[in-house]
């Protein structure tokens, strides 16, 4: 991490969604606000801006993590992917945003890009999850439309569908 201005700005640069991007961040700015005003990510949403509501849940390093929790100069050397990462590279929805859509577990979608990415993680890491512990990594977001069913449907939908994908049962 580069020093400029004397300790009033730091250059940051990490990787977002496997493209290597740099920017100026003063050393309070949330990763947040890094994201979606230096960067113009703005897919990461800002709820609360104080760790309760996991709007702006991202993964760093791999792991789900509030940025509004985070400093911008902490991304640096990171490796971040974030709802606009889910996408492939014509724009078209991956499996758990397309069952998503078809299952109603978004309205407003003001939620849903932390939803998605703390679900992208538990769908690598844990993939023979059960809906108690899908209910348990939701339970770190607040959705005030939907009621979180559609959700939970669409995850277990797509695991079981990558399962069979791979060869596993269901
Ligand atoms: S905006 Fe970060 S948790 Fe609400
Ligand atoms: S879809 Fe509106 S807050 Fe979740």
């Amino acid at each position: 991490m580069q020093r400029l201005d004397a300790g009033l700005r730091h250059r940051v640069r990490f990787l977002l969604n496997g493209r290597a991007v740099e920017g100026d961040a003063e050393p309070r700015m949330l990763a947040s606000d890094f994201l979606r005003q230096v960067l113009g990510a703005t897919g990461t949403h800002v709820g609360c801006e104080h760790g309760v509501c996991g709007a702006c849940t991202i993964r760093i390093d791999g792991k789900a993590q509030r940025t509004c929790l985070t400093f911008a100069v902490q991304l640096d050397d990171c490796r971040l992917e974030t709802i606009e990462g889910l996408t492939d590279d014509k724009g078209d929805l991956n499996d758990l945003q397309t069952a998503f859509r078809r299952l109603h577990a978004l309205q407003c979608g003001f939620c849903t890009p932390g939803i998605l990415m703390s679900l992208d993680q538990l769908l690598e890491e844990e993939p023979e999850a059960d809906e108690v512990r899908i209910r348990d990594v939701l339970s770190g977001h607040i959705c005030r439309c939907t009621g979180y069913q559609g959700m939970v449907d669409a995850t277990l939908e797509v695991m079981a569908a990558r399962r069979n994908a791979a060869g596993g049962e269901e």
